[in-house]
Formats: structure tokens, C-alpha cells, sequence
């Protein structure tokens, strides 16, 4: 497997590129691109680390060596949110660049299963998608918004507030990655129950747990570490899927059945060829119901932006 980070030399990228020299299988390939010059160091100094896991680095304009051959593609290319922003201030700057580094996927590596981790995801996905269907090379289980960050985080915070080890809590969060739109499932943990106060509090921290990271940081950058966590989770869990193992389950942004909008966080089982299937995510709490529908019209018009950014 070759495994390509793109926006490798930034605080997400460094530390996913580290992560994944460790955890990747061995004999994997990991190829890291950014436009900043420092990028080849960065894969000069985790390949001093005794692994089974090859790493090169590209800097420059042209991503074209990175993406040559690459099965899983990753992005973290792009520009981060300081206090006072929403993910959706970093549209003007991100939206490009997620259309131009895209488009080189679909020359170079039609066929590479892309998760974009660059804000605002709900958007940045549909641009992605609309780029590779103008090329001609969408394959919808081929493209995934990572959202894995508000799964470990909402893993973490039931367990703080329960007492419980973390690896005990399982939980889908479904919707998108922004505000309101992000949905943990708290009705469904199992063995927990929570009151309607708890169920109100958790929401909202976790849907505002970005925001709290970026204000810690105080304008040094939003959450880079939990991330490549989250990032390095999602992605070799990618390689396990298209490597043929079994009942490999993670929840990610992708386009489904659009029973609520073109593209929806929720379970997906992956496989051979990306998503072998979009599972559902049961039933929902009252709370939950209405949470759904209320993120519906954000999200809804998240997506628009995207793809009438592309097709303008
Ligand atoms: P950062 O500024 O530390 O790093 C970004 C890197 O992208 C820099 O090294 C920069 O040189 C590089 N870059 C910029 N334009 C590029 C291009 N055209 N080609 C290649 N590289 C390019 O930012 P960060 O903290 O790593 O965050 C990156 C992105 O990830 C932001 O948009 C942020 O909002 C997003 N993010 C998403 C999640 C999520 O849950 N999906 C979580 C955290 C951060
Ligand atoms: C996060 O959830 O931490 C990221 O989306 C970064 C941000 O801007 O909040």
C-alpha cells in the first residue's frame, strides 16, 4: 500500500506523517508532499525510526511523485482557524486549494481512495467530488470526509463523565463536521445512560470541542495532534479495509443514499474498493431527531457551496 499526505510539513501533517510511519503495515509506502521546503527533512527524520514503513518526501508545486501510485490519499493542505473564526471564514482560501490538489489526484491516481481533512469539510467534499466527476473519475466509495476526530473525542469525554476506560465507549456521530451539524449519538452508547442535562452538555461540547482547542491555542492554530490521532485512525483503517479484513467499521462524511443530503457522516463499513457499505445508523432519540433535522438546512447549504464553487 502506498499512503500519501498532502500538506505533510504542517501541524496535522507532521504529526500523521509520524503515526503513520509507526503504524502503518509493514512494507506500506509513505509519501509526503507540501508545498513548504522543509517537507524531504521531515521524511529524512521519521525514517531514521525503525519500521517497516518506507517514507519519502516532495516539496514544491507539483504533487505529481507523491501521488504517483498512491491507494489512500489524505489532506491536510490548507489553512487553519484562529479565535473569532468559523470553519466556514477558511473557505476562501481552502476551497482553491482543495479543487487544484483534486484535480492532480484525478490524473495522477484516479483510482485512490481520498479523505480530505482540510475545513470546512462539509464543503471541501463536495469539492473534491465535483472535481473528480468532471474528470470523469468519481467513484463515490472513493471519497471520504474524515470526521473521525469527533468520534475519539466524544469516546473520551463519555468516559470522563462516566468513569469508564475509554476503549469501553463505542459511538457513531453522524451529520458533518461543523457546529450544529455534528451529532454524537448518545441514546445508543451501550451499557450508559445519560440525563437530558448530560445529553444537552455532551452535544454541545463535542460540537464545540474545535472551538475550544482553537481558543486554548490562542491564535497558534487549531487542534493538530488529536487530529493526526483521529487522521491515523481513519487511514489505516482505510489500508485494512482495501487490504481485504473483515468488518472494518469507521464513521466518515461521504455520499450515501442522500436520504438527508447529498453527503452524510455516518457508519461505514469498508472494503476492497473504499466503502463496501454505508451502514445505518439506527434509531435515533427524540433529541437526536430533532437534531438531524435541525442541522439540516447548514449542512445542505455547506454542500451547495461546494459544488457551486466548482461548477460557477
Ligand atoms: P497548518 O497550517 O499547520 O498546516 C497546513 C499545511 O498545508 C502547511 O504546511 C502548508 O504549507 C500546507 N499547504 C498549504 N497550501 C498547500 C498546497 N497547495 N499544497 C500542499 N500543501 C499546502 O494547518 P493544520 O493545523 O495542519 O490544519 C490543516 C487543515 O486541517 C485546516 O484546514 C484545518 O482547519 C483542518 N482540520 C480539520 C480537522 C478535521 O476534523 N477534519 C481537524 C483539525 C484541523
Ligand atoms: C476541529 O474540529 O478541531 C477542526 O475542525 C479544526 C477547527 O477549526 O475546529
Amino acid at each position: 500500500m502506498k499512503v500519501a499526505v498532502l500538506g505533510a510539513a504542517g501541524g496535522i501533517g507532521q504529526a500523521l506523517a509520524l503515526l503513520l510511519k509507526l503504524n502503518l503495515p509493514k512494507g506500506s509506502d509513505l509519501a509526503l508532499y507540501d508545498i513548504a521546503p522543509v517537507t524531504p527533512g521531515v521524511a529524512a527524520d521519521i525514517s531514521h525510526i525503525p519500521t517497516g514503513v518506507k517514507a519519502t518526501g516532495f516539496a514544491g508545486e507539483d504533487p505529481t511523485p507523491a501521488l504517483e501510485g498512491a491507494d489512500v490519499v489524505l489532506i491536510s493542505a490548507g489553512v487553519a482557524r484562529k479565535p473569532g473564526m468559523d470553519r466556514s471564514d477558511l473557505f476562501n482560501i481552502n476551497a482553491g486549494i482543495i479543487r487544484n490538489l483534486v484535480g492532480k489526484c484525478a490524473q495522477v491516481c484516479p483510482t485512490a481512495c481520498i479523505g480530505v481533512i482540510t475545513n470546512p469539510v462539509n464543503t471541501t467534499v463536495a469539492i473534491a467530488a465535483e472535481v473528480l466527476k468532471n474528470a470523469g473519475v468519481y467513484d463515490k466509495r472513493r471519497l471520504f470526509g474524515v470526521t473521525t476526530l469527533d468520534v475519539i473525542r466524544s469516546e473520551t469525554f463519555i468516559a470522563e463523565a462516566k468513569g469508564l476506560q475509554t476503549d469501553e465507549v463505542k459511538i457513531n456521530v453522524i451529520g458533518g463536521h461543523s457546529g450544529v451539524t455534528i451529532l454524537p449519538l448518545l441514546s445508543q452508547v451501550e451499557d450508559v445512560t445519560f440525563t437530558d442535562e448530560e445529553v444537552t452538555s455532551l452535544t454541545h461540547r463535542i460540537q464545540n470541542a474545535g472551538t475550544e482547542v482553537v481558543e486554548a491555542k490562542a491564535g497558534g492554530g487549531s487542534a493538530t495532534l488529536s487530529m493526526a490521532q483521529a487522521a491515523c485512525r481513519f487511514g489505516t483503517a482505510l489500508v485494512r479495509g482495501l487490504q481485504g479484513e473483515q468488518g472494518v467499521v469507521e464513521c466518515a462524511y461521504v455520499e450515501g443514499d442522500g436520504e438527508h443530503s447529498r453527503f452524510f457522516a455516518q457508519p461505514v463499513l469498508l472494503g476492497k474498493e473504499g466503502v463496501a457499505e454505508v451502514q445505518s445508523y439506527g434509531e435515533l432519540s427524540a433529541f437526536e431527531k430533532q437534531a438531524v433535522a435541525d442541522m439540516m438546512d447548514t449542512l445542505i447549504g455547506d454542500i451547495t457551496k461546494g459544488e457551486e464553487f466548482v461548477n460557477a
